[in-house]
């Protein structure tokens, strides 16, 4: 399969380029011409020649992708299927519907979805002055976000909005957790006094780390390090010793001195992997935590994919949804130069 995988690569050469995911398999991750978070690889696009673009993560960064290429590339993810459950809990309508419940007696909300959603939702941002985040500068779209309009409506993710808005030294006070159930019914138009609404969505794969798994390092191995994603809550997170994108974890870790020992709580793909590239280092999983959609891409599939490159339907994006998609991204792209 390998094999197969590197001559394929080798025929199309400059023409294809390969993109993976931090959280993919080693199966696939030795195939990449490029690596990386989530910011890292949207940042890649626009510099790519190669016509076929593969995508090797889940749905919404290949959808990404595909807002941010040029319309004679065409970007492929080996299984579609591979999507987020966490973009997965943002419906568009409901969101706009919020966005009218909030802005009913005229306050400008800025919405501001994590890159994890849909492109119709990264649309809605585009539509009403919105951008995008990725775990990577969050903080800074966030302090961004707060000055364009009276408050800023936080999607999906609210571990990432309050572990951010803490960064920011935003009270609870400032924040409220919206309560969408009834079609947005609930809502009500925008309070002054709070800053930041926070959407109820979570990551089922970093909503298996708790405080208590913390604690119970902390007694067994009290010479250790904690390092985990902002996705964990946020009790977690003011716990650990570090928490940032998976680029800042594998930074934290390829910095640490030989003989260190550091639990990370992230996907365990990541983990395994650090943990094979630092023999030297005692790298652990704060729990096996693994994302059963990024398990989807596998290197048959990849192969799959590359064998069929010229007849398969690349990901596509409605035509309504890109250019106010890409305007989303676009404003996250300049302010994060
Ligand atoms: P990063 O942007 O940190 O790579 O994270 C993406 C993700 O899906 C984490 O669950
Ligand atoms: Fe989505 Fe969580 Fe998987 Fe990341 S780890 S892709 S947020 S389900």
């Amino acid at each position: 399969m390998r094999d197969s995988i590197m001559t394929i690569r080798k025929d199309l050469g400059s023409r294809l380029a390969i993109l993976a995911h931090h959280y993919q398999p080693d199966a696939v991750v030795r195939h990449a011409d490029i690596l990386g978070d989530s910011l890292e690889l949207a940042r890649q696009i626009d510099g790519l020649g190669a016509e076929h673009i593969v995508f090797c993560g889940v749905h919404f960064m290949a959808e990404t992708a595909a807002i941010l290429a040029r319309p004679e590339q065409k970007v492929h993810i080996p299984d579609p299927g591979a999507s987020c459950v966490m973009a997965n809990m943002v419906p568009t309508l409901l969101v706009e519907a919020v966005m009218t419940a909030l802005t009913r007696t005229g306050a400008k909300i800025i919405p501001l979805t994590y890159v994890n959603s849909s492109a119709a939702v990264k649309a809605v941002c585009g539509r009403h002055g919105g951008s995008v985040c990725t775990s990577a500068n969050a903080p800074t779209m966030l302090r961004w976000a707060l000055d364009q309009g009276d408050g800023v409506l936080f999607l999906p993710d609210a571990n990432l909005g309050r572990n951010t808005a803490r960064n920011l030294g935003l009270g609870p006070h400032t924040m409220r957790m919206l309560d969408i159930r009834g079609q947005g019914r609930f809502v009500e138009p925008a309070d002054p006094s709070v800053q930041l609404y926070l959407w109820p969505g979570l990551c089922a794969v970093h909503a298996k780390f708790h405080p208590e798994q913390i604690t119970s390092v902390r007694r067994s191995d009290p010479e250790a390090s904690i390092l985990v994603h902002p996705e964990c809550s946020p009790e977690v997170v003011e716990l650990a010793d570090g928490a940032g994108s998976t680029s800042y974890l594998i930074r934290r870790v390829n910095q640490a001195p030989s003989g260190s020992a550091i639990y990370v709580g992230t996907e365990w793909n990541l983990v395994n992997r650090l943990a094979g590239q630092h023999p030297d280092k005692v790298i652990l999983p704060l729990v096996k935590a693994l994302c059963s959609n990024m398990a989807k891409i596998t290197e048959a599939g990849l192969f799959a994919t590359l064998q069929r490159l010229h007849t398969a339907r690349p990901v596509r994006v409605d035509e309504t949804v890109t250019a106010p998609a890409r305007l989303a991204l676009e404003r996250m792209l300049h302010v994060c130069r």
